[in-house]
């Protein structure tokens, strides 16, 4: 049911590889995860009264601009995570879309650009105290000197790429050798310049929120690593992100975080308040903190526009707070719509 929202024209932006076959019939969880997310969306907004179009773009942006201009959509439902294979260029397709006047699902660009580096976000949230693992970039290139403020061990990851790209077992390093090691695998494996941050052993949280100036804060959510074997790191790897099979072999799961004191509640819940004003998120997005066993949340990071697949972190906790998979793709398109009006 559309409810308060009149019908809109959705035009549907994502990856060719994301575009969902018409039914899910046949396919395991496994082969569902590509086109997962544009299936949910697309036939949740049609069910609910939508007119919902969808277009697979990668190398241009002629065919986004010929469909604009011949549909007229009400607005654009931005999945789009990528252009020409590179993540940092979805912020130019925000911009993109905000050059040629037209309202747009999800963060805006700047948001999008302060929260991509792993480094610029760390900067710029520790002027404001927010606490943030200590770290050291590696640029391609560039030899491998551990600064003597930043202990051992450290966590190696890409500084741009996401979706835990280039995290496995071997990211987490206790010795100089394989520190060096693991950023040369960055570099030369990856493509991308490489950061080591201070790892932080506890708990892995989880928080979502809505908005643009008010923000919405949805429950504390958790990945629990379950049994993973002796001696492994509790970290989400590739594998325990995607790997369907192993996460039931593991255990692995995500539900809301149990006992959190309200304190500990409350203060999450304005950490993620100021994290996402001081990175000028807006629209939809989940900032990713680890707990230590002593309480303090630390700041890993920022994820604007989400996974939103039903299911998955997002949509779970939305449910948890009371609202439907369908009240919160609404909610996601009319705070795409009023961002549009504010700025006329
Ligand atoms: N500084 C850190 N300390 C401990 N674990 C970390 C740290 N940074 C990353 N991790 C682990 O690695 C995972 C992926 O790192 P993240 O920076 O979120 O990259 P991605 O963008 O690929 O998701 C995190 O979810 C967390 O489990
Ligand atoms: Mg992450």
């Amino acid at each position: 049911m559309v409810g308060t929202m009149k019908r809109l024209r959705v035009l549907v932006l994502l990856h060719p590889d994301q575009a969902p076959p018409d039914s899910t019939k046949g396919y395991s969880e496994q082969e569902m995860l590509a086109w997962k997310t544009g299936y949910d969306v697309l036939s949740t907004l049609r069910a609910a009264g939508h007119d919902v179009r969808i277009l697979g773009v990668q190398h241009e942006l002629k065919p986004i601009r010929d469909e604009i201009e011949a549909w007229k959509p009400d607005i654009v439902f931005n999945l789009l995570e990528e252009f020409h294979g590179e993540a940092a260029y979805d912020q130019n397709v925000a911009s993109y879309l905000e050059l040629i006047r037209v309202p747009y699902t999800g963060c805006n660009p700047r948001g999008l650009m302060l929260a991509r580096g792993k480094d610029l976000s760390k900067k710029l949230l520790s002027y404001h105290r927010i606490p943030v693992p200590a770290f050291a970039v590696y640029p391609k290139g560039r030899k491998v000197k551990r600064p003597a403020r930043l202990g051992l061990p450290l966590i190696v990851k890409s500084l741009s790429e996401d979706a835990s790209i280039g995290i496995a077992q071997k990211s987490v390093v206790d010795t100089d050798e394989k520190l060096a090691e693991r950023v040369t695998f960055i570099h030369e494996r990856i493509g991308t310049a490489a950061i080591a941050e201070q790892f932080i052993e506890g708990r892995e949280l989880y928080v979502a929120v809505l908005g643009n100036e008010r923000l919405r804060v949805l429950p504390v959510w958790e990945l629990e690593f379950g049994t993973l074997a002796q001696g492994s790191n509790r970290i989400a790897t590739a594998k325990v992100k995607f790997d369907v099979k192993y996460q039931e072999r593991r255990g692995i799961l995500q539900g809301p975080a149990e006992d959190l004191t309200p304190e500990l509640r409350a203060r999450i819940d304005r950490l993620t308040k100021r994290i996402c004003r001081t990175l000028e998120l807006d629209g939809y997005s989940r900032i990713d903190f680890r707990l230590t066993p002593e309480g303090v949340p630390y700041f890993i990071e920022a994820n604007p526009n989400p996974e939103i697949a039903k299911l998955e972190v997002f949509a779970d906790a939305a449910i948890h707070d009371g609202m439907s998979y369908d009240a919160m793709l609404q909610r996601i398109l009319s705070l795409g719509m009023s961002r549009a009006k504010r700025i006329g």
